[in-house]
């Protein structure tokens, strides 16, 4: 190895963390409301912050994005079976099981990584009630095509935007298509609430059912109409919200630089794939992934992440393995290997480089020497 080891562990991403006095004032505030929970004022105020900083009419705020995504699909009154990416966070397929409903596995686009609008058609069965697409590392799904296969087929269209935040599509905020759009806002994500996550739809109807099923399903004092769950985003993970949300663009402007300097450096290499820039989309700067072909690029994948961290890099395989592989999934017919090559082969390609607001260039030219030294 020709690039020296870092003294210090780079990790694969680190929490934007807003000055510590900036969270401390508005915790101030919510103890002097004595409110911490329950559509307090911190959650109204980054709720309808959040509502214009992503574009879309409406937004209700979650604890977590994996029970704003269960909600979702009762919110839809989903049921039988949903078509799905096995590319992505066990989430996404669990938040259907949570309601009895059978994820469909299909395959994904080669380019995009996202799922792939003729296997979707090919997968619908007559139980199938909606299509539930992931928009993979910031990329957009094939919307326009999703959204007239859910059209032709009576389907609702549920997103996980896990990966999203701030994501637009010629000018639109991405959680305007499809019926919902989750977001999390898990530390690891751009924007984060340490946990949190939230379900953005288009209408004042929808948006009142999911706020109702995220408080139990309770009416008033006495009436409890459905079996909600507590989604409750409370006023200590809002009031960080606030704080971090008024460091967003900086963190953004501070990642562009960083995946603009590593696309200089890898674009084009060898063995080397990066994901595509959309036209008309703008780019979300949460995760930095190469796809490492093994002939081509002279090493395994695998073998580049262990040759990383022996340098003290830090990287992610992320996603692996396939969810249709996880033991509780593998004996669904859809699961079955033959039916999703793409997927399984970009599972064996994937890997995150470090990427993070205070992430030098310096080291990310670094980590970029290290990389390409393990060519063979
Ligand atoms: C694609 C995807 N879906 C869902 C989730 C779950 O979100 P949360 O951690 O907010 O529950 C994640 C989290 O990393 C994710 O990457």
């Amino acid at each position: 190895m020709s690039s020296p080891p870092f003294d210090e562990q780079i990790f694969v991403t680190r929490p934007l963390l807003p000055p510590l006095a900036e969270v401390v004032a508005r915790l101030e505030q919510v103890w002097a409301s004595r409110w911490l929970t329950n559509a307090g004022a911190q959650h109204e105020q980054l709720e309808a912050a959040l509502r214009a900083h992503l574009g879309v009419p409406e937004l209700a705020l979650f604890n977590n994005g994996t029970i704003a995504l269960m909600t979702a699909m009762r919110a839809l009154d989903l049921s039988g079976s949903v078509v799905t990416t096995p590319f992505t966070f066990p989430a996404t397929p669990h938040s259907l099981v949570w309601s009895r409903i059978e994820p469909i596995f299909c395959d994904i686009d080669p380019v995009t990584l996202t799922i792939d609008p003729v296997a979707i058609e090919a997968a619908i069965r007559p139980d199938t009630s909606a299509i539930l697409g992931v928009h993979v590392y910031g990329v957009p799904c094939h919307v326009d095509a999703i959204q007239q296969i859910a059209g032709r087929h009576g389907l609702k269209v549920v997103y996980d935007g896990a990966h999203v935040f701030g994501t637009t599509i010629n000018g639109r905020g991405i959680g305007t298509y499809g019926d919902i759009t989750m977001y999390s806002f898990h530390a690891t994500k751009l924007f984060h609430t340490a946990e949190g996550g939230a379900l953005a739809c288009q209408t004042p109807a929808m948006k009142a059912s999911i706020d109702h099923l995220k408080n139990f399903g309770i009416l008033n004092q006495e009436e409890v109409d459905v079996p909600g769950i507590n989604g409750k985003m409370n006023e200590l993970q809002a009031a960080l919200g606030l704080a971090v949300l008024d460091h967003v663009s900086e963190e953004v402007t501070a990642r562009r630089a960083i995946v603009d300097r590593y696309r200089a450096r890898l674009d084009g290499v060898a063995g080397l794939t990066l994901m595509p820039r959309l036209p008309g989309v703008t780019e979300s700067f949460q995760y930095f992934v190469i796809r490492i072909d093994r002939e081509a690029f002279g090493r395994s994948r695998d073998e580049v992440q262990a040759s990383m961290k022996e340098a003290n890099v830090l990287t992610r395989k992320y996603f692996f393995p396939l969810c249709s592989d996880y033991p509780c999934y593998n004996r669904l017919d859809s699961a079955r290997p033959q039916g999703l090559p793409v997927a399984h082969r970009a599972v064996q390609e994937v890997l995150c480089l470090p990427i993070y607001g205070t992430l030098s260039l310096d080291a990310v030219d670094r980590i970029c020497d290290l990389l390409l030294g393990l060519r063979r």
